[in-house]
């Protein structure tokens, strides 16, 4: 359940991306308004962090799409951090849900509510991240002395690739 460095950097990346590019369109889409501001400059800005956020998202869908099997599965065999991985879960499917609904829902009337539940998740995926990141790896190492203690190598925890995944599990559900 551990990943790998780059897989793991790709992820912080996407992420900071897409919270960074969100949060300044918010901002961008108030000044394009403002007519103390340049409005064309900040009307092109909000545009472009769009695009960006957009194009980030898609990277974000293929990246979600691999932690499936290299990471979910393993943990939730495991039985670690259930509870923030489904908060974690429900929250990108909730911020995929609403994208799609930025998209596609034609209507003047619900458009303005599905884009503040967007922005509403969006801005708490930060909080989300740090608390999964932070009870995920306390949990894991709450295990690792037992497992250790068993025989079992600590290093098994880390490569995705680990050969002894039934050993690992079989410890860890015991151990937990
Ligand atoms: C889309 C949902 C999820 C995302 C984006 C995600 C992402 C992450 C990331 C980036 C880490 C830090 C990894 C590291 O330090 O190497 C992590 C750790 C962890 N996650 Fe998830 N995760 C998700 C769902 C889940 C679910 C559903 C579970 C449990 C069933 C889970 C269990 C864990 C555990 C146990 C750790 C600690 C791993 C360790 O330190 O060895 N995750 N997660
Ligand atoms: C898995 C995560 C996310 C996905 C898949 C996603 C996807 C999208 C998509 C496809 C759009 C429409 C882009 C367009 O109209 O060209 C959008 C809009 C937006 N997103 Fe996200 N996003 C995610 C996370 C976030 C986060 C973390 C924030 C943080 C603030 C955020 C803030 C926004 C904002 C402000 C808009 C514009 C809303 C509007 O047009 O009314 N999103 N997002």
């Amino acid at each position: 359940m551990r990943l790998r460095n780059a897989f793991r950097l790709g992820l912080y990346g996407v992420f900071s991306i897409l919270f960074a590019s969100g949060a300044l369109w918010i901002y961008a889409d108030q000044m394009k308004i403002n007519p103390e501001m340049d409005t064309e400059m900040w009307q092109q800005a909000a545009a472009l962090l769009l695009s960006l956020h957009g194009g980030t998202a898609m990277v974000t869908l293929l990246l979600l799409g691999a932690l499936g099997p290299a990471h979910v599965q393993r943990a939730w065999r495991a039985k670690k951090n259930r509870t923030t991985g489904i908060t974690s879960i429900a929250m990108y499917g909730l911020l995929i849900l609403t994208a799609f609904g930025l998209y596609y829902v034609g209507s003047e009337a619900l458009r303005p509510w599905i884009s503040t539940i967007h922005i509403a998740f969006g801005l708490a995926v930060p909080a989300v991240v740090v608390a999964h990141v932070m009870v995920g790896r306390a949990s894991v190492a709450a295990v690792t002395p037992q497992a250790q203690a068993r025989g079992a190598a600590a290093a098994t925890l880390v490569p995705a690739d680990a050969p002894a995944d039934a050993v690992l599990v079989k410890v860890m559900s015991k151990a937990g």
